[in-house]
């Protein structure tokens, strides 16, 4: 509903409000079923709900419910003789689909989201993310020290910005050879895609010690693939020829993105880029995935997503220059920098 340029009743803005209000059950009801893995269940042929509840442990009644809302945003449908069908949208939430939503939507609502979200008045008063306060902690700190909440969110970034990546990978132009260092890298799944691509590349992938995977991807030769453990706002590793940064500059303030960039410039070969994989703000009122994300860093951490001035500002403080941005044809951009 948009209410620019036409008439709206009070009445029926009131509706709408609370509709939208009311909007978080779909995400909740997305996470119930991404958890239970219902969509694993289905096939290509409808089943009736009875077995589905058999096959996944719910209760009948219950899970018709929330099937019947997710059939409302094109997850599901309810046939006409009442059984349940996987849309073709619904088909990302299999286990086995090419970059599973399954995780990502798990990750995207961990408690750690949820809690903080339901403080985000309080994180507007103050100006400060709610998650410290309500955590005690940092939030890569307590991700650290929660084996279950670490499960949760990095195997939920990889099929989060997995297929987020894969639309923006098709913008990008990598080298031919030389090293590319994954700064941040996580559990590699971006840097081995990299390699799979650009077999005249090698990698680095560059994280805290506790996130690596401590062994190199069955698909990429062993010599193509390093792993190193630190901390990024110490120094990064040196002589690479593309730094990549996925998801990373959007986790921390400016003046601590130029303190990883400043590290990352230091390190480069000469002629060296750095590509920031990351959503980029436009202006204007339509829907944009980044707006989105922009909050889930306000509620976290200190983060922020930008606008291409925003990013602009942050490399000339670094010693870097915004060599061009590739447009997403998802929610992440290519955003590339040189040396100045
Ligand atoms: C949002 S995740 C992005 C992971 C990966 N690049 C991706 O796109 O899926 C941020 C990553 O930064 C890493 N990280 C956080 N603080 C770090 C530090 N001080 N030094 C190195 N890596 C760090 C985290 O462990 C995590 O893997």
């Amino acid at each position: 509903m948009s209410s620019s340029g036409g008439v709206i009743t009070p009445e029926a803005s009131t509706v709408y409000l609370i509709s939208e209000a009311h909007s978080y059950l779909k995400a909740a009801a997305l996470r119930a079923v991404a958890q239970l893995g219902v969509a694993d269940h289905l096939g290509d042929d409808p089943r009736p709900v009875e077995e589905l509840a058999e096959a996944t442990g719910t209760d009948a009644d219950f899970l018709h419910r929330v099937i019947r809302l997710l059939a409302t945003i094109d997850v599901f449908r309810q046939e006409e003789d009442g059984r349940i069908s996987l849309t073709p949208l619904g088909q990302g939430l299999r286990t086995d689909s090419r970059y599973s939503a399954r995780w990502g939507v798990v990750m995207s609502t961990m408690h750690t989201h949820w809690s903080s979200a339901f403080e985000l008045g309080d994180g507007l008063r103050t100006g400060k993310a709610p998650f410290p306060a309500l955590f005690g902690e940092q939030y890569f700190d307590y991700v650290a020290g929660n084996p279950e909440a670490a499960a949760e969110f990095h195997g939920g970034m990889g099929s989060f910005s997995g297929a987020a990546r894969r639309l923006a990978l098709d913008e990008y132009s990598f080298p031919e050879a030389g090293t590319v260092v994954d700064v941040g890298g996580g559990t590699g799944g971006f840097l081995r895609d990299i390699l799979l691509e650009n077999p005249g590349l090698r990698g680095v992938l560059f994280d805290q010690a506790h996130v690596l995977p401590g062994e190199t991807p069955r698909d990429i030769a062993s010599e193509r693939w390093t792993e190193v453990a630190g901390d990024f706002f110490e120094e990064v590793p040196a002589d690479g020829d593309l730094y990549v940064l996925s998801y990373i500059t959007h986790d921390w303030s400016d003046e601590e993105c130029v303190r990883i960039l400043r590290n990352c410039r230091k390190a480069m070969a000469p002629g060296a880029r750095i590509a920031v994989f990351d959503a980029v703000v436009e202006p204007g009122n339509e829907p944009d995935d980044a707006k989105l994300l922009d909050l889930v860093m306000m509620m976290l951490v200190s983060g922020r997503e930008r606008t291409a001035a925003e990013f602009g500002r942050i490399f000339d403080q670094a010693g870097l220059r915004l060599a061009r941005i590739l447009p997403a044809q998802g929610p992440l951009s290519v955003v590339e920098a040189v040396a100045v």
